[in-house]
């Protein structure tokens, strides 16, 4: 069986590493899928963001990842899978995910969604965090792969940060 694990992985952190390795281990193929029209504020291109979920998951073997643009459920049929996987944090993912899973299933009620309960020593993370602990000179070393961590040093190394007192 096909599993598509997708998202805008802006970028891809180790909870998103770890939902991956865990789904390889009960499915068949599991594609990440990539969404191409992600936010305006993204911090990498569509490309660097497959590229660096590619570098993240090399080790493993039944993993690849894709790019998609417009309704996920048109990816479900270009790729012939009926399995969405997402991660939960929370309950308060879990709003936010039952109406997108709620919209898929009405879209194309031939995919159904999995969703996956994160580490719990993942639970805390997320790209935006990951992203705004990095932009202000914060290590992120224990919250991405290694190849990730490398494309984010090298996109902010021009930047230097001022400290600012505000009192
Ligand atoms: O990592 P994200 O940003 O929470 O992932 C959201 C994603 C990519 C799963 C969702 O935005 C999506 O599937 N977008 C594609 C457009 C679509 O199918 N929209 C209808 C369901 S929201």
């Amino acid at each position: 069986m096909i599993a598509v694990y997708p998202g805008s992985f802006d970028p891809f952190h180790n909870g998103h590493l770890d939902i991956t390795e865990r789904c390889a281990e009960i499915f068949d193929e599991v594609i990440v899928g990539v969404l191409r029209n992600a936010s305006k504020n993204a911090m990498f291109t569509t490309e660097e963001r497959c590229a660096m979920a590619s570098e993240a998951t090399a080790h493993i073997k039944n993993v690849s990842v894709r790019s998609f643009n417009g309704l996920l459920v048109d990816f479900m049929k270009l790729v012939s899978s009926r399995t969405i996987v997402r991660g939960l944090r929370a309950i308060s993912d879990f709003e936010y995910e039952f109406q997108i899973a709620q919209l898929n299933r009405r879209l194309d009620p031939a995919v159904e969604t999995f969703f996956m309960v994160t580490n719990a020593k993942y639970s805390y993370l997320s790209s935006r965090n990951v992203k705004e602990v990095a932009s202000f000179g914060g290590s992120i070393d224990d919250f991405v792969p290694d190849p990730v961590l490398a494309r984010i040093a090298e996109r902010l190394k021009p930047k230097t940060f001022m400290l600012e007192m505000t009192d």
